[in-house]
C-alpha cells in the first residue's frame, strides 16, 4: 500500500482491515472479470455458436440469429445482475454482510461452471444460462461488496476505500482483456477456460472470508450485540479503545430507530426523498448511458473498425489506461469531492466522445485519424474513471439515512443494472444500423478497417 494512503485522515490501516477490504473486493473483481472476459474471443464464441447451430439444424445460422444470440449471451448478463440486485437488501440483513458473501459464491461455481461446459456440451443455451447465472452473482456483489467495504471502512477513509470497489472491477476487466489474448486463453481450444476461470477467484474468497470479521455495524445495529461488534471493531482498528466508533454507532443506531423503514413508492412520493433519489438514479444512468460498457464488451471491435492496426492490444491499453484513472480517483475523491469529480468526468467524456465522432468522420481522408480516435476512446475510459465510474457506488449510501437507505439502493441498483442491459443489448444493433445509415450516404464503415 502506498505511505501516503496510510495516513489518509489519520486513521491506520490494520491488517485486518485491508484483508477485508481485499477479501470483499475479490467479488468486485470477478464482477469486473465477467464484464471484460467476453470481449476478446467474441468472434471465436460466435463461431462455435455457428458449427453447433450447424450440426443441429445441418444449415449454417442465419447472421441475424448469430447477432441476437451474441447480444444475449452478452446482455443476459446484466438480466440477471437486475433481477439479484433487488435482493441485496433482504440476503444482506438476513444471513449478515459476511455470510452472504460466502454464499453468494454457490452462484459464481453454478454460472463459471455452466459456461466452462458449454463448449463440450456443444449448447450455446448452457453459456446463456451460465451468463445469467454469473450475472447474479455480480448484482448481489455490487451491493454486497459496497455495503460491506462502507461499513467496515472508518469514516475518513470510506470515500477511498470505497473506490477499491471500483479499482477491483477495472482490474477484473484488465485481466479478462490480457488472459482473452489469442495466445493466452482467448483460442479455439481454450475458450472455455478463461469463461471457466472465474471459480479461481471464488475459491481464494471462500477460503479468506472466514478470517474477516463480520461488519460491526450490522452487528450492533440490526442484530444488537454489542458484544461482538465490539470485538469486531477492536480487529478492524488495532485499538482497544473503541468506545467512539460505538458512540457513533449508538448515535446511528438511534436515528434509525426514529425512522420508520420507507418503501419504494414512499421514496417517489414522499418530498423529503424525492431529490436525492432523483440525484442517485441519475448518477447510475449517467454511469451507464455514458456508454463505457460499450466499450468494455465490444471495444475490439470498435477498434478494428477505427482501423487500429492491433485492435486487441488497444483493448488492453484501454484496460490499463481505466485502472491507471481509478487509482487516481482513489486519492482525489476525498479531496476534491464527489461532485466536482463526478461533472468534470463526464465533461471530459462529453468532449472525448465528440473527438471521436470527428476523427472517425474524417479517416477516409485522414488515415492517421485512426490514432486520434483511438487516443480519444483511451481519453474517454479516463474521465470516466475519474467520476462516474466509482462514485456512483457508494453515493447512495451516503445521500441516505438507514430508513430510506436500503429502499434506495435497490432502486438504484436496478436502473444501473437496466441501463447496464440496455447498452449492452442494444449497441450492435445501432452498429448495424449506424453502418447502414453510412453505407447509404455514400460512406462504407467496412472501409475503413483496410484505410490503415
Ligand atoms: C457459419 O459457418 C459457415 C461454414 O463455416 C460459414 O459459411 C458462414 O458464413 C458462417 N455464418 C456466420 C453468420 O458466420
Amino acid at each position: 500500500m502506498p505511505a501516503g494512503f496510510q495516513q489518509l485522515g489519520g486513521e491506520r490501516i490494520t491488517g485486518t482491515l485491508a484483508l477485508s477490504v481485499f477479501t470483499a473486493v475479490l467479488g468486485s473483481f470477478q464482477f469486473g472479470y465477467n464484464i471484460g472476459v467476453i470481449n476478446a474471443p467474441q468472434k471465436i464464441i460466435e463461431q462455435d455458436y455457428n458449427s453447433t447451430w450447424t450440426e443441429r439444424y445441418s444449415e449454417p445460422i442465419p447472421p441475424q440469429t448469430l447477432t441476437s444470440l451474441w447480444s444475449l449471451s452478452v446482455a443476459i448478463f446484466s438480466i440477471g445482475g437486475m433481477v439479484s440486485s433487488f435482493s441485496v437488501g433482504i440476503i444482506s440483513e438476513f444471513f449478515g454482510r459476511r455470510k452472504a458473501m460466502l454464499i453468494n459464491n454457490v452462484l459464481a461455481f453454478i454460472g463459471g461452471g455452466l459456461m466452462g461446459m458449454s463448449k463440450i456440451s456443444r449448447s450455446f443455451e448452457m453459456m446463456i444460462l451460465g451468463r445469467f447465472t454469473i450475472g447474479t452473482y455480480c448484482g448481489l456483489a455490487s451491493g454486497l461488496v459496497p455495503m460491506y467495504v462502507g461499513e467496515i471502512a472508518p469514516t475518513s477513509l470510506r470515500g477511498a476505500l470505497g473506490t477499491l470497489h471500483q479499482l477491483a472491477i477495472v482490474t477484473g476487466i484488465l485481466i479478462a482483456q490480457i488472459l482473452g489474448l489469442e495466445s493466452l486463453l482467448g483460442n479455439e481450444q481454450l475458450w472455455p477456460v478463461l469463461l471457466g476461470v472465474t471459480v479461481l477467484p471464488t475459491v481464494l474468497q471462500m477460503t479468506l472470508l472466514p478470517f474477516c470479521p463480520e461488519s460491526p455495524r450490522f452487528l450492533y445495529i440490526i442484530r444488537c450485540q454489542e458484544h461482538h461488534a465490539k470485538s469486531a471493531l477492536r480487529r478492524l482498528t488495532g485499538r482497544l479503545e473503541v468506545s467512539d466508533d460505538l458512540a457513533e454507532m449508538k448515535e446511528e443506531k438511534r436515528r434509525m430507530e426514529m425512522e420508520r423503514k420507507v418503501s419504494i413508492p414512499e421514496l417517489f412520493r414522499s418530498p423529503l426523498y424525492r431529490q436525492p433519489i432523483i440525484i442517485s438514479i441519475m448518477l447510475q444512468l449517467s454511469q451507464q448511458l455514458s456508454g463505457v460498457n460499450a466499450i468494455f464488451y465490444y471495444s475490439t471491435d470498435i477498434f478494428k473498425k477505427a482501423g487500429v492496426e492491433s485492435p486487441v492490444y488497444a483493448t488492453i491499453g484501454a484496460g490499463v489506461v481505466n485502472c491507471a484513472f481509478t487509482i487516481v480517483s482513489v486519492f482525489l475523491v476525498e479531496r476534491m469531492g464527489r461532485r466536482t469529480l463526478h461533472m468534470l468526468g463526464l465533461a471530459g467524456m462529453c468532449i472525448c466522445a465528440i473527438i471521436m465522432t470527428i476523427a472517425l468522420t474524417l479517416l477516409e481522408t485522414v488515415p492517421s485519424m485512426s490514432y486520434i480516435s483511438m487516443m480519444a476512446i483511451f481519453g474517454f475510459v479516463a474521465f470516466f474513471e475519474v467520476g462516474p465510474g466509482p462514485i456512483p457506488w457508494f453515493f447512495v449510501a451516503e445521500l441516505f439515512s438507514q430508513g430510506p437507505r436500503p429502499a434506495a439502493m435497490a432502486v438504484a441498483g436496478c436502473s444501473n443494472w437496466t441501463a447496464n442491459f440496455i447498452i449492452g443489448m442494444g449497441f450492435p444493433y445501432v452498429a448495424v444500423s449506424a453502418e447502414e445509415t453510412l453505407f447509404y450516404s455514400g460512406f462504407q464503415f467496412s472501409d475503413i478497417s483496410n484505410v490503415s
